[in-house]
């Protein structure tokens, strides 16, 4: 035989480098099991990226199930494919602690709420030192040390400030979405979030700053137009916050810069969306296009209007339009202002001053006075190259008039000019 099973030391160091690559991801796994017990408030002690706590006042283990709750694919939240496409909770897979368990010293102290006395379970690389009763408040607390002791080069070039600001921000998004407070200790500071309805949360996240509110049927969204210090853009999808490029892939393609901090949140049936497409749980993807495309044609119709607040969907520019300017190509100068090109069918003469002034204002978010003395300043100094992008930046942003209604440029059928030169 040459195809034979990998002893189980093999299996777990194999698994272990594959799962949980990062402090990050550990503590927000912790977090997570803490919310999803159901808890209250939170504590979080950091001592380092590789050393931290997370205390919750939630469910607690029952004792005989703490050895199974670091066993590889051992999970209360579901027990059904049925259950995964309808996910409520945060966790499914029952991996979690197994792989956190392979790469550091844990602890998990914990009493599961229908029972009297508590137990203990502590774990070196995943096998099991100590599993005795032990008392302890209603709750867990789960301790893990020396993180990555057995994989040294996973230790390198982690940042503890950056570690930080991760978990703070990732705080914030949950304890937006969720009935819940935390208090984070590092070494350093003591940071409270304490009990509040959502909109004093809101005021709360955005340090008392004014902000936007735009409401849609599936999402609602936040936005400031100050930089709110140590803030970062949240996205929180179903209570769980992703990636932010994602959001900034998927929707934010031609719009650009109208905040400066902003905090999106979608809230879809769970049955749309496909979770489980990364382990770290901050991706998503649609599983119907129709809903994908109804969220996204609102937010251009939202945006478009926030960010420019004279835009229409009736000053969209004709789908045909929008094909056919792609082709075009510049012959020049006319005058100053004036830029002419062409596309198979039709003659253009572009208002470039004009063209320019909404480039800037809308891309470059300068305000309309410097956005007007900028276009002076460029005109003419640019090659034909630079000019056609941002014309057809600007047309397939959906712009084809100034803010006071002039058009940005005028269009003559070649035909009717071959027509009049009798040909
Ligand atoms: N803080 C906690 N409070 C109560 N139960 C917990 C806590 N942490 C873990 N558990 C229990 O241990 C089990 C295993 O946790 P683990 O995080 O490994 O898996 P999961 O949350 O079920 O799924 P996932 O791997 O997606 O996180 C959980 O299903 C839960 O029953
Ligand atoms: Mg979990």
């Amino acid at each position: 035989m040459i195809i034979k099973p990998l002893p189980s030391e093999v299996k777990a160091y194999i698994s272990a480098a594959q799962g949980t690559p990062t402090p990050n991801q550990v503590i927000k796994e912790l977090i997570e099991n803490a919310l999803d017990a159901n808890a209250k408030n939170i504590e979080i002690d950091i001592t380092s990226p590789f050393s931290f706590k997370v205390k919750d006042n939630g469910i607690g283990i029952p004792y005989e199930d703490l050895p199974n709750a670091i066993k590889r694919f051992y999970t209360s939240k579901i027990s059904s494919l049925e259950d995964v496409k309808n996910i409520k909770s945060l966790g499914y897979r029952g991996e979690a602690l197994y792989s956190i368990s392979l790469v550091s010293k844990l602890t998990i102290k914990s009493r599961y709420e229908k029972e009297e006395v508590g137990g203990l379970l502590k774990s070196v690389e995943g096998k099991i030192t100590v599993h005795k009763p032990f008392p302890f408040n209603k709750g867990t607390l789960v301790l893990v040390e020396d993180l990555f002791f057995n994989f040294p080069a996973r230790r390198k070039g982690l940042k503890e400030s950056k570690f930080l600001s991760f978990v703070k921000n990732l705080l914030l998004a949950y304890y937006l979405v969720y009935d819940v407070s935390f208090t984070l200790k590092t070494k350093k500071e003591l940071f409270n979030l304490p009990f509040l309805s959502f909109k004093e949360k809101l005021n709360f996240i955005f340090q008392g700053k004014s902000f936007e509110t735009i409401k849609g049927k599936y999402f609602s969204i936040f936005y400031t137009s100050e930089k709110i210090k140590g803030l970062e853009n949240l996205f929180i999808v179903n209570k769980r916050p992703m990636d932010f490029k994602i959001f900034e892939n998927k929707f934010l393609k031609n719009i650009k810069n109208f905040y400066k901090n902003i905090i999106v949140i979608l809230d879809i049936p769970p049955a749309y969306i496909d979770i489980h497409i990364s382990p770290y749980k901050d991706k998503f993807e649609f599983t119907s296009k129709a809903i994908e495309d109804l969220i996204k044609e609102e937010l251009k119709d939202i945006f478009g209007k926030k960010v420019y607040p004279f835009y229409s969907k009736e000053r969209f520019l004709l789908k045909e339009e929008q094909e056919n300017i792609f082709d075009l190509k510049l012959l020049g100068y006319l005058d100053e202002d004036i830029i002419v090109g062409y596309t198979k069918e039709y003659v253009y003469y572009f208002d470039f001053h004009l063209i320019f002034e909404i480039y800037n204002s809308v891309f470059l978010n300068l305000d309309e006075k410097t956005a007007c003395k900028y276009a002076l300043v460029k005109k003419g100094k640019m090659s034909l190259e630079e000019i056609k992008e941002i014309i057809l930046e600007v047309l397939s942003s959906g712009q084809i008039t100034c803010p006071h209604g002039r058009p940005l440029f005028v269009k003559f059928p070649k035909k009717d000019i071959l027509k009049k030169l009798g040909r």
